[in-house]
């Protein structure tokens, strides 16, 4: 049988074996602090990529050490990170998943504690750092941020162009810009973040500024053969006030003419609302900006079962499903899917084939 979800999709010169890929999840495990990722990271990464996926991105990679999220994160600013994440992509490449990476800076949300250490803002005697965004209003809980200035922002520029080319020359085939969750490029976007009365803040050509500006050095670093991603979070669910859907479909547009080919559609993380949380609640974001952009788009969140994930892809909701919290609880969730959508794929890996989906439990290998 065939199936939307396993029909390989083209995007530049890449082709993505299937459209169920993983969603960059933050490990915050460089125990060392220094941005270069371990075995941990091979590990998950390289699980995925043997499960059948067909892209696997990794996770929020911070572009210079003050965009970290936390102390633990992993980066792309020097080159022990890249060495580090070559073994990583060689191994999603030789397992014919294609290997991609967020870039991303956390702006007034960097400096935080991992989940399993503390709370709240890191402070420096613990290896904490002042945090930049557009205005100097904090994130509710954490120390407030200092607003960049110009010099800044261009430094934020060439920043992620840097990284993007760390990034390729570690073996990366595909790039993503982090635009969402209310990290440094949604905190420009959204007037929520951002107050600022010069070219950055204002209109909504100003607040998209930075991302454009970001988006267009990317792919001159990416040139014309490697597919830039941005993820958005297509709302804030905070509107008016916030940033809206109807934004996210005109900048979207605006990211295509800039060298994006796709939009990887997530939504909220700027402050804390209340968000309709349920099965593929994003769908419909992924949808509006499809349809109303022209631009190949993902659909994220809550999408944590085969037949769900091939009913978005056939019915035109969106190009390509990105999965995290099932990938995590099953890194095989793409071969699974293959098997209950009955799709026959030439890429189950040879040392797995006794174990099928559907072996009967006599099945034996005397001799083992
Ligand atoms: C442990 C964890 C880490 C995450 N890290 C990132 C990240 O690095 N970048 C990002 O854009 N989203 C991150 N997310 C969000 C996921 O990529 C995904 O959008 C979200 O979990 C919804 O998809 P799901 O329901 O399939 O998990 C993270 C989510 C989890 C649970």
């Amino acid at each position: 049988m065939s199936a939307a979800l396993f029909t390989p999709i083209p995007l530049r010169d890449v082709t993505v074996r299937n459209r169920l890929w993983v969603s960059p999840l933050c490990q915050y495990s460089c125990e060392e602090r220094d941005g270069v990722p371990n075995d941990w990271h091979l590990v998950h990464l390289g699980s995925f990529a043997r499960g059948g996926a067909g892209l696997v991105m990794a996770e929020a990679t911070a572009v210079v050490p003050e965009g970290r999220i936390s102390p633990w994160d992993t980066g792309i600013w020097d080159d022990a990170q890249v060495q580090a994440w070559r073994r990583v992509t060689d191994f999603i490449a030789g397992q014919g998943a294609v290997p991609a990476i967020q870039l991303a800076h956390a702006g007034r949300k960097a400096s935080t504690y991992r989940e399993w250490s503390g709370r709240g803002t890191v402070p420096a005697e613990d290896g904490g750092w002042t945090t930049v965004a557009p205005s100097p209003i904090a994130f509710p809980g954490y120390e407030p941020p200092v607003a960049l200035d110009e010099g800044g922002i261009a430094d934020v520029v060439e920043a992620f162009a840097a990284a993007a080319r760390r990034a390729l020359d570690a073996g990366f085939a595909v790039l993503e810009v982090h635009a969402a969750h209310g990290y440094l490029l949604h905190q420009f976007l959204s007037p929520a973040s951002n107050v600022r009365t010069d070219r950055w803040g204002g209109s909504l050509e100003n607040r998209a500024r930075l991302l454009l500006e970001v988006t267009r050095r990317v792919r001159e670093v990416a040139g014309d053969g490697v597919p830039v991603l941005v993820r958005v979070s297509a709302t804030d669910w905070i509107e008016p006030a916030g940033w809206t859907l109807d934004e996210s479909v005109t900048v979207a547009g605006w990211l295509s003419e800039a060298g994006a080919d796709v939009i990887d559609t997530s939504t909220g993380g700027l402050l804390l609302a209340s968000i309709p949380v349920g099965p593929g609640y994003q769908v419909p974001h992924a949808e509006a900006i499809r349809s109303g952009a022209g631009i190949v788009t993902t659909a994220v969140g809550l999408i944590a079962d085969a037949r769900q994930a091939e009913e978005i892809v056939a019915s035109g909701q969106a190009d390509a499903v990105f999965a995290g919290r099932e990938f995590m609880r099953d890194p095989h969730f793409a071969l699974r899917a293959a098997h209950e959508l009955d799709v026959d794929i030439d890429y189950w890996p040879v040392q797995y084939r006794r174990a099928p989906f559907d072996a009967r439990p006599s099945l034996t290998h005397a001799e083992d």
